[in-house]
Parts: C-alpha cells; structure tokens; sequence
C-alpha cells in the first residue's frame, strides 16, 4: 500500500507538536538507503517518554468489563478476539463483513508515540502499532455523500462482565466527522511496544485518536458505518451537558465538575507535578485546520 509519509519526515515532526514515528522509515535508514533515521528516535525520547507497559495495561477505562481502573486488566481475559470481523457499511462502495486477519495482511503497520489525555484529567504516552483509519476506509471505497463514520464496539455480555450493569447503553458508540477520520494521525491501533494490543485496552483492534479526550478511542471494534448524518456517542447520550461530539482536547473549556486546564501524569509516582495541558493535546499544528471558523465553547 502507498505510503504517505516517505521521506519527509522533519525535527518539527518529532517534537511534541507532532508525535509520530514512522517505524519502516527508521527501518529504512536502518537499512542504508540513504535516509538518515533523523534523531526520530532520540528526539522522540527527550520529549516523549512512554510510559511503561505494566502501567498501560493495567490502568484501563473500558466499561465492558467494569468501571473501575483495575477491572479490564482483571476481566478482559474472559473476551474470544478469535477469529473478528470488522463490518463496514452505510455509504461506501464495498460495504460488508471483513475478517481482521484479512485487513491486517493489507494494512502497512507502524509504530506511533501518542500523548493520551483521559478527560478525567490525566494523561499517559502510549507508543501504539496500528495503520491509518483512512487506509482502511479506502478498503471499503468511501462514498461522495458521506460525511461522518460511526463506530461500535462488541456486544457480548456472556464475555463482558460490564455490559450486564446499564452504565452506558450497551452497545459503546463512537463517531468522528469524516475528515477527521481521514487525518492522517488518526489510527486504528493494534499493538502496544510491539505486541499485540492487550484485551484490556482493546484487542483486537481499537481507535485511536490523538488529539481528542481518551472516550473518542473507542475499542474492540466491530462495526464501521459511513454516513450523512452526526452519528450518536455513548458519552454524549449518558450526560450530553458534559461530553459533546467534538471532545476536542481544549485547556480553555472546562468540563462542567473540573478544569480541564492541566493534567497528572499516570505513572510518575504519588509525587509527580501536574502538567499544563496544550490545546488539541499538542497535536494544535496539525489539527487546528479541521475547526478553523467554528466557535469551540459551542461544539465542544
Ligand atoms: N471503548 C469502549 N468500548 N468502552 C470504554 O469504556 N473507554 C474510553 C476509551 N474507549 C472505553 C472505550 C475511555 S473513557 C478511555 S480514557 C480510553 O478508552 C482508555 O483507553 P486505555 O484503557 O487503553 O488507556
């Protein structure tokens, strides 16, 4: 599959406005053809430390499987991630069942370093495998009418303890506007440091998008629908007052019990600073494109 990122790869990209690492091409300076692997990787150490893999996988909101921190690393066992089918629909031109080994084989997998922000005000850096969204909705031929993509994560609660309480109104939904979806920091992650992505943070295949609150990433994914329409989304239907569509990173809007304005990060002991929060998580060079002209207090 073509690959986007080639050979353009520039420090700015390496610092914390963009956090993206693009393993093939450090493979490919690895390998000697002449590209330098930049300071991709060193750079990206100075700026971004991932935090450990004991924290980021035990440390979990997936609600499928209880509500507290601890309960998806505890229960997440229980869930059969074999064989999956991701189904595509709505308006797309290849609408249908595909199996997740299928997609894998015609995906470009590469690693990428995340900043994560949970909008319960903490934040982890979370070094992802995955392949672009938008490779994936290419698969399927995206339609001309379409304008937003709905996701939805497995209904089985035989297997997922959580979903036998009515915490959220089963089963979890997510959408995204379409060129959100096709931005090219938006992934569908499947690994984390290079294994498969564990259950509890939402194997076998979850999304992941960088610059919007940890809700938006919506996990074990099932169905993908391509529509006209704003889809709905769990949060916003359990406390619309509290959680928008957008759910954009922004230190300036305040969710209405907490600032949204810094953030503690998870895994740096009981002691560690809270941090300021960068507008769109960081990633506001990248993004602030999508929102230019809209009024972010309004669609928040
Ligand atoms: N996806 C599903 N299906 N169910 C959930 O409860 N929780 C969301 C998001 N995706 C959730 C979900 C929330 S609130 C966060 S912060 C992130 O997953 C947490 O991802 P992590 O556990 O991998 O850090």
């Amino acid at each position: 599959m073509a690959h986007r990122w080639t050979n353009d790869l520039t420090h700015d990209d390496v610092t914390p406005h963009a956090t993206y690492v693009n393993r093939r091409q450090i493979m490919a300076g690895v390998a000697g053809l002449g590209l330098a692997p930049l300071a991709v990787t060193s750079a990206k150490a100075e700026t971004l430390e991932p935090n450990d893999y004991e924290t980021i996988t035990s440390y979990n909101n997936f609600y499928e499987f209880g509500t507290r921190k601890e309960d998806p690393a505890k229960h997440a066992h229980r869930l059969t991630t074999t064989p999956w089918t991701v189904t595509i629909d709505g308006l797309v031109d290849r609408p249908g069942n595909y199996a997740f080994k299928d997609i894998m084989d015609q995906m470009t997998i590469e690693e990428r370093i995340y900043r994560f922000r949970c909008v319960e005000a903490w934040s982890m850096v979370v070094p992802w495998n995955g392949f672009e969204l938008k490779d994936l909705l290419d698969l399927a031929g995206v339609k001309t009418e379409a304008k937003y993509v709905a996701f939805e994560t497995l209904y089985r609660p035989k297997e997922m303890v959580g979903q036998r309480y009515a915490v959220l109104d089963w089963p979890y939904v997510e959408g995204l506007r379409l060129d959100e979806a096709m931005h090219p920091l938006t992934i569908m992650a499947t690994g984390i440091y290079g294994k498969d992505i564990p259950k509890q943070n939402g194997a076998p295949v979850r999304l992941v998008v960088p610059w919007k609150y940890g809700f938006k990433s919506i996990k074990s994914v099932v169905k993908i629908t391509l529509t006209d329409k704003e889809p709905p989304t769990s949060w916003n239907q359990s406390g619309p007052s509290e959680y928008g569509f957008y759910s954009n990173v922004n230190p300036t809007v305040d969710h209405p019990r907490w600032s949204q304005a810094s953030e503690r990060t998870i895994g740096g002991g009981l002691f560690a600073k809270r941090k300021e929060t960068l507008m769109f998580n960081g990633y506001e060079q990248e993004v602030a494109g999508l929102y230019e002209g809209m009024d972010l207090r309004k669609f928040y």
